[in-house]
């Protein structure tokens, strides 16, 4: 066993459903392994102003059901200067923290990373992101019960569109990443699906809902990541209903309701799972590395070897939609 004896557990970027439960596992690993730990909070803000509180199993306990974060996250940009990392450093050497586990998306690897290089204190990251946007792992931490509630939502909406023969373009999140949008979509019967990985013309868009028009179609669900490459699902909206008048057309933006709510088993699963990998890599010497599930196999990557992959869409799905959509 190594010599790390109080390890730091912190969340950070934007928060996601089953960071509780990565929390939890987090915090009584450790103590199964007779370590301290501490929760900094706020994400790496806390670390520069000192929000540091040892935890117990107990400080943990009936949280696992419970989305959002109890130590609250940030996107910290006091972090990405030398003399915000120098004060978290001095935060973590007035607690003799020797170890640090962060749970969160790129972002928070990529400070983690700068964090390590800088100051060698033993680091592994917790991919917790609704987005599922990480090279080195199947799923990251929220992105199911993201996705669930999204096809609650489009379930919810189809409902009142076939009532009155409505075309919905339906927002979900996804700035960089069309994950949600493409297994909602498919799970929720969507005619088309716009991520931001792939360009899909106004033009295409038309061509598909005049076929399926043609094909008695009454109503029609597009889901749109928000940060699809031909626009918001206000604009697209817009340009569709000048060309194409056969539907009244509405848009709905899920929005930030997709980052709360009760986690889904999977999530709680999967974040039980990577909080103990996450303790006993650190205490076996792994560092500078993120966990991840490859099957049903944990796995740990380093932030050199997730540098060389590239986060990939789910084209088989996209796949799936285009033929079952006509
Ligand atoms: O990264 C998760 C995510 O929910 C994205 O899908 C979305 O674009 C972004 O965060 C929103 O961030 P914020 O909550 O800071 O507005």
């Amino acid at each position: 066993m190594s010599e790390i004896k109080r390890i730091g557990v912190f969340t950070s970027g934007g928060d996601a459903p089953g960071m509780n439960a990565a929390i939890r596992a987090v915090v009584r690993t450790c103590i199964y392994y007779g370590k301290q730990v501490f929760g900094i909070y706020q994400g790496y803000n806390g670390m520069i102003e000192g929000e540091v509180e040892e935890l117990g199993a107990r400080s943990v306990s009936h949280i696992i059901q419970r989305g959002g974060t109890i130590l609250k996250s940030a996107r910290s940009k006091d972090f990405r200067t030398p003399e915000g990392r120098k004060l978290a450093y001095e935060t973590l050497k007035k607690h003799k923290i020797d170890a640090l586990i962060a749970i969160g998306g790129d972002g928070t690897f990529a400070g983690l990373n700068v964090f390590y290089n800088e100051y060698k204190i033993p680091s592994v990251c917790i991919p917790g992101t609704i987005d599922n946007d990480l090279p080195g792992t199947d799923y990251t931490i929220g992105y199911d019960t993201a996705t669930n509630t999204a096809v609650e939502a489009i379930d919810k909406i189809r409902d009142t569109a076939l009532s009155h023969n409505r075309l919905f373009f339906i927002e979900v999140m996804g700035r960089d990443s069309g994950q949600i949008a493409i297994n909602s979509g498919l799970a929720g019967g969507a005619v088309a699906i716009l991520v931001p990985e792939e360009e899909t013309t106004i033009d295409e868009i038309i061509a598909k809902l005049d076929q399926t028009a043609k094909n008695q179609k009454k109503s029609s669900l597009v889901v749109v990541a928000e940060g699809g490459k031909s626009g918001s699902a206000i604009e697209i909206a817009q340009k569709v209903t000048e060309r194409f008048a056969n539907f009244e057309t509405k848009v709905t933006i899920l929005g930030h309701l997709q980052r709360g709510g009760v986690p889904t088993y999977f999530d709680r699963v999967l974040a039980s799972k990577f909080g103990v990998a996450a303790v006993e890599g650190i205490l076996k010497g792994k560092n500078n590395v993120m966990v991840g599930i490859r099957g049903n196999t944990v796995v740990y990557n380093t932030f050199e070897a997730m540098q060389e992959m590239s986060p990939d869409i789910d084209h088989e799905s996209l796949r799936i939609s285009k033929i079952l959509s006509i």
